[in-house]
């Protein structure tokens, strides 16, 4: 059974539905979270749900002590598989090929269309009807790995931002935990990872 990590920065929707997704059975688990911030809403669904949460700082240092300690922790704690969700740092080249394929992030766009900060708000004022997210295998760029799954749905007539903000958040809800466990049950098949 394989064990994964999550990396946070913001409220943790994500993190939180793929806990629950993976839940507390004899599978795969959903073995710790990752922060860079005390007040992430991340950190306290992990204290409801019961998972380990790590406050790491990446604010006031080189970044490379950041990734040193991450990457000791993901190792101490045997971690298959590393799920960015919301995570607000871009990864060093060093440590996406320490990690390479084993590290995946999930965008609210149907990339390569609107990379970076506020996908859907860019779309949403530029005038866009589909939109949707992405999971992808992290590269040294921002969020422009090799693609593993998307997923999209059609703006409804006067929908506001607010409405398709929550119907996308809903699909990555539903889109990464899937996409989550077939990496999961892969690397458990190949025995490559852990
Ligand atoms: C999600 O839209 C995710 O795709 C993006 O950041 C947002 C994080 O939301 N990378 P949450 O913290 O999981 O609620």
């Amino acid at each position: 059974m394989a064990r994964l990590a999550v990396l946070a920065s913001g409220r943790g929707s994500n993190f939180q539905a793929l806990a629950l997704a993976l839940g507390k059975g004899q599978g795969h688990s959903c073995a710790l979270l990752v922060h860079d911030r005390r007040a992430a809403g991340a950190a306290l669904r992990a204290a409801e749900l019961g998972i380990p949460a790590f406050h790491i700082a990446w604010s006031g240092r080189p970044r490379a002590e950041a990734e040193r300690e991450l990457d000791e922790l993901l190792r101490a704690e045997a971690i298959d598989l590393v799920a960015l969700a919301g995570f607000m740092r871009l990864l060093s080249p060093g440590f996406v090929a320490a990690w390479r394929g084993r590290l995946v992030n999930i965008h609210p766009s149907i990339l390569p269309a609107w990379p970076g900060a506020d996908a859907i708000k860019r779309a949403y004022e530029a005038g866009e009807l589909i939109f949707g997210a992405s999971v992808h295998f992290v590269d040294e760029g921002m969020d422009s790995g090799p693609l593993i799954a998307q997923d999209s749905i059609r703006k409804k007539s006067g929908e506001s931002l607010e409405a398709l903000e929550e119907r996308v958040h809903e699909l990555e809800h539903r889109l990464y935990p899937k996409v989550i466990r077939d990496l999961l049950d892969g690397s458990c098949e190949t025995g490559r990872m852990g």
